[in-house]
């Protein structure tokens, strides 16, 4: 007879969980979600899916318990089934769960949490459900306050799938012709502009001035992420105040659920249309209790701090790479159980973005993986190690990326330098 444990019986329970999580053999799982579900809804690794039926902290694991290490879900923003946040979850979900037309103090409580993290100016919160459905609803405040309807945007931004989205995120449309693009939306380049760029806070006032408004899209960036700020749009510098924050994907660690904040003026221009505003889930009492649990633990942990830190330390290590291998193209992680997504125009950017709870013994991990096949891949091409080092790269070496000001990139675990931003453009006082 075999005596077990207390240890194994714990990696045994995980187990059985692990294996009553899985419904179907995967081929089955392959073969009915071809059926059902709409081909351009793609998979990750489609040539080769993962089946993931399990995740902890910064690791997801598959149906066969193998583990791996996740750098690309930011939404489990605070680590994947983090308990807190589980458990605010269901203590009220035993309690209640309502729309937000009945008084409920999560509601307010949050709001007011939310608003000590934003400059006092952003005070009003509309809750929603999506980063797609905040920047619709930004785009709505930001067409009745400025009685405009043009928007500039970011070469290479997203900002999200609605139809009104689609049209100011180059990302997306950009192989249409010029004729099928919305004629309002004006497309500017700025150093860094991928999908999460930067527009440089001159040229924010310079629209400012002309009656335009400033949406700080921090559905990617913001909680933290960064590390130097907990919001993106603060490293424009301290006094910098957008006119609208969306929120999204981080605020609820994987619940469904966003936010847009903006000022009083904005809110009251919005009401003036005399168009009620209602939303059947945003702000119900499960996800506000959820929200509050995911700001407690990201003060609670300090991971504003470790992303910071952390982030530096996988910059130094990457920076190392770049020096080292003149060949950064090919990757493939999933093989190492490392869970990587690239990104960019020509889909050539690595993005890292993990759970904030990432460690550097994780980066350690990540970058001697990439190390070790960068080499074979280096080898297999018969390509010298170092002599193909540009001058460029030479001159670079361990500096930090810096932004259109000159700024470094505060190397927090955001994939970008900053805030992918777009805003109302043409003034009241133009049109009057
Ligand atoms: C910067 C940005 N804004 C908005 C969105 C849309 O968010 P969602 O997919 O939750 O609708 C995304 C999604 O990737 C995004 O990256």
């Amino acid at each position: 007879m075999l005596s077990v444990g207390s240890k194994e019986r714990v990696a045994l329970s995980l187990h059985s969980l692990r294996m009553s999580a899985e419904k179907f053999v995967k081929g089955k799982t392959i073969e009915l979600r071809k059926k059902h579900i709409g081909p351009s809804c793609k998979i990750f690794f489609s040539h080769d899916p993962i089946k993931i039926v399990q995740a902890k902290g910064q690791y997801m694991y598959d149906e066969k318990g193998g583990s791996y290490l996740d750098c690309i879900n930011n939404v489990a923003h605070v680590g994947h089934c983090h308990p807190d946040v589980v458990k605010a979850g269901a203590q009220q979900m035993e309690l209640l769960n309502t729309n937000s037309r009945f008084l409920h103090d999560n509601l307010v409580l949050y709001a007011q949490r939310l608003q000590a993290t934003l400059p006092d100016k952003l005070s009003v919160c509309y809750f929603v459900n999506s980063g797609s459905e905040a920047n619709d609803l930004a785009l709505r405040l930001a067409w009745q306050y400025t009685g405009h309807k043009d928007i500039i945007t970011l070469e290479n931004a997203y900002h999200g799938h609605v139809s009104s989205l689609i049209d100011i995120s180059p990302y997306k449309f950009h192989h249409l012709s010029d004729t099928e693009q919305n004629q309002s939306v004006h497309v500017v380049q700025a150093k860094h502009s991928g999908v999460y760029g930067q527009i440089p806070v001159q040229k924010i006032l310079h629209v400012r001035q002309a009656g335009g408004i400033f949406i700080a899209d921090e559905v990617q960036v913001g909680f933290g992420r960064v590390g130097t700020h907990f919001w993106a749009f603060q490293l424009q510098g301290e006094d910098f105040v957008p006119d609208i924050v969306t929120m999204g994907k981080p605020i609820g660690n994987g619940h469904p659920m966003s936010c847009v904040v903006t000022t009083k003026e904005v809110a009251q221009s919005f009401t003036s249309s005399g168009m009620e505003y209602f939303n059947t889930f945003g702000g119900n009492p499960v996800s506000c209790a959820i929200g509050m649990a995911v700001l407690d633990v990201i003060e609670k942990e300090d991971l504003q701090g470790n992303a910071l830190r952390v982030g530096r330390y996988l910059t130094g290590l990457l920076e190392e790479q770049k020096d080292k291998h003149p060949l950064v193209g090919d990757i493939r992680l999933k093989e190492q159980y490392i869970l990587l997504s690239a990104d960019g125009p020509h889909r050539n950017v690595l993005k890292f973005k993990p759970p904030m709870c990432f460690t550097k013994e994780d980066a350690d991990l990540l970058v001697g993986k990439l190390d070790h096949i960068l080499t074979e891949l280096e080898e297999a091409l018969g390509m010298k190690l170092h002599g193909a080092l540009s001058v460029e790269n030479e001159s670079n070496k361990r500096k930090l990326p810096t932004d259109e000001n000159g700024r470094q990139n505060p190397g927090g675990l955001a994939h970008g330098g900053g805030s992918s931003l777009g805003f109302a453009k043409q003034a009241k006082r133009i049109s009057s």
